[in-house]
């Protein structure tokens, strides 16, 4: 059966198997990110999204992505290097093989539900297991990432240019380097997480790169 689905930006169009499943159909298709865990909708691993919205890839066949936008790992790579860092510095990526399908449930959520309370992240996330991490450092590490994306939207909002301000008062325009520590990302991007040990260091490791080429 021909289909036509897009993925990561790219149309793709080809004749598929009735009973392909997407985490299939993907990995065919270089998206190693996606992972399989249980095979049984229940471990996350396999999380991608559709239409912007996080589904279980095992448990969905890719014909039913005929003429649908799907984005796995590969595709959000700079906001995954972002939401990676603050999971790494928290000690909450260990082996790392849940963490693409965090990664991407954790994004879907903060779409949804911009700033979401302990239990809300808990009720979303509830289907993404983790065998190695006991969710403390990972719940640590969303907060973090939540209070960051906070900061930056409302140092984004201050920036008022003055055609814009309106006569009512002087523009307050804060460029970056004065916006203070708020303002400034905590992200350790890979190369930079050298110094505080072995968990930083797994950031670019699994997160991204794993998902990215490993194969696994
Ligand atoms: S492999 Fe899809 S939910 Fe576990
Ligand atoms: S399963 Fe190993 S870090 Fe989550």
């Amino acid at each position: 059966m021909e289909v036509e689905i897009r993925v990561n930006g790219n149309t793709i169009i080809e004749d598929i198997r009735p009973d392909l499943l997407l985490i299939d159909f993907l990995r065919q298709h270089g998206c190693f990110s996606v992972k399989r865990g249980c095979e049984t909708s229940n471990c996350g691993c396999c999380t991608v999204h559709l239409d912007g919205k996080p589904v279980l890839s095992c448990g969905i066949l890719a014909v039913r992505c005929d003429r649908h936008e799907v984005v796995t790992l590969e595709g959000v790579r700079e906001e995954a290097r972002e939401f990676g860092g603050f999971i790494a510095d928290e000690g909450g990526e260990q082996c790392g093989y849940c963490s693409p399908g965090l990664i991407m449930a954790t994004l879907a959520m903060m779409r949804e539900i911009p700033d979401p309370d302990d239990d809300e992240i808990k009720e979303y996330l509830a289907n993404n297991l983790c065998r190695c991490s006991g969710y403390e450092s990972q719940m640590r590490g969303i907060r973090k990432y939540i209070a960051w994306k906070k900061s930056q939207r409302k140092s984004n909002n201050t920036v008022r240019m003055p055609e814009q301000a309106g006569s009512a008062a002087k523009p307050t325009v804060r460029m970056p380097e004065q916006a203070g520590s708020a303002a400034k990302p905590m992200v350790r991007m890979p190369e930079q997480a050298g110094s505080t040990g072995a968990a930083s260091k797994m950031t670019a490791v699994s997160a991204v790169s794993s998902a990215e080429g490993d194969g696994v």
